[in-house]
């Protein structure tokens, strides 16, 4: 359940997507981009106070532990869609997508460029991970730039004077440049904070191309794929499979200024599409 001590900051998790979208708004100067601080609202820096002050390599040991052995059920992958689509904005039912029609208008912009089907299927798939908010996580521990704990955190990371209040930051062995990590030991040997990136990662690796794998796991990992942080921990496979997240990267970021997607007639696509990679029920 959600901690009591901690309110969630953000009248909804898109303002977290906005603020991401605003930051790498296309054909931003480097120094416009550096103003971020401006792009953000109260609750949004709020967020990033709490997300960078408690994501510890010991929570994220522990929520790994507590989700990534799939043991809340079987579900089919429409089921959780559904689920996850009642996580709605109270404030503006109007104007806003729902949580499926963000997720069709990433897939759709894919298909409209004529990418594999797989790769449509990781638009389709990517923000799934957000049930963790209906399982009563706190937004801190679902959305936001994922960063690696267990070593220094790297000033590519969006408001990294946070960090200060994370209790790892006093702990020298988690601040050197290689932390509790090998040189180039791979970002699968990495644990990076907690998020709705690595839980979708784990409760669909077994059904998708290892491409659509790392674009689901890293996707928030801005930090990495966009700024190219983290090099020393990445192996010569992380690198080249970078540039799959690079490519879905625009997709996620840009797809809300499009139209909204006809769900009547698409919707027979994606039921083929879901049924060609997934059986009927996974693990979650
Ligand atoms: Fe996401
Ligand atoms: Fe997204």
């Amino acid at each position: 359940m959600k901690p009591a001590t901690y309110s969630e900051p953000m009248n909804q998790l898109e303002d977290w997507d906005d603020f991401v979208a605003t930051r790498y708004r296309q054909g931003k100067t480097e120094e416009e981009f550096r103003n971020y601080e401006a792009d953000a609202n109260p609750g949004v820096t709020q967020f990033y106070r709490q997300n960078h002050a408690l994501q510890t390599f010991d929570f994220v040991i522990q929520k790994k532990a507590e989700y990534c052995g799939l043991t809340r059920g079987k579900k089919s992958i429409w089921e959780m869609a559904e689920y996850l689509n009642t996580l709605v904005d109270e404030s503006d039912p109007d104007t806003d997508l729902t949580q499926i029609e963000h997720l069709l208008q990433t897939s759709e912009a894919i298909r409209k460029d004529g990418h594999p089907r797989w790769f449509i299927l990781a638009g389709f798939l990517h923000d799934l991970g957000k049930v963790l908010c209906l399982y009563g996580e706190p937004q801190w521990a679902v959305v936001g730039d994922t960063f690696p704990v267990g070593c220094a955190y790297s000033c590519d990371i969006v408001f990294p004077e946070f960090f200060a209040a994370n209790p790892d930051s006093k702990v020298p062995q988690y601040q050197t440049k290689y932390g509790v990590y090998e040189p180039n030991c791979g970002f699968d040997k990495i644990h990076l904070s907690f998020g709705h990136d690595e839980y979708v990662y784990q409760v669909t690796r077994d059904y998708v191309p290892e491409e659509a794998q790392y674009m689901l796991r890293y996707h928030s990992f801005y930090a990495a794929h966009r700024h190219c942080a983290y090099r020393h921990l990445m192996n010569a496979h992380d690198e080249q499979m970078f540039e799959w997240v690079r490519k879905f990267n625009p997709y996620d970021l840009y797809s809300k200024g499009r139209e909204r997607p006809n769900q009547p007639e698409i919707l027979p696509f994606y039921e083929d599409l879901i049924s060609e990679f997934f059986p009927a029920q996974i693990a979650w």
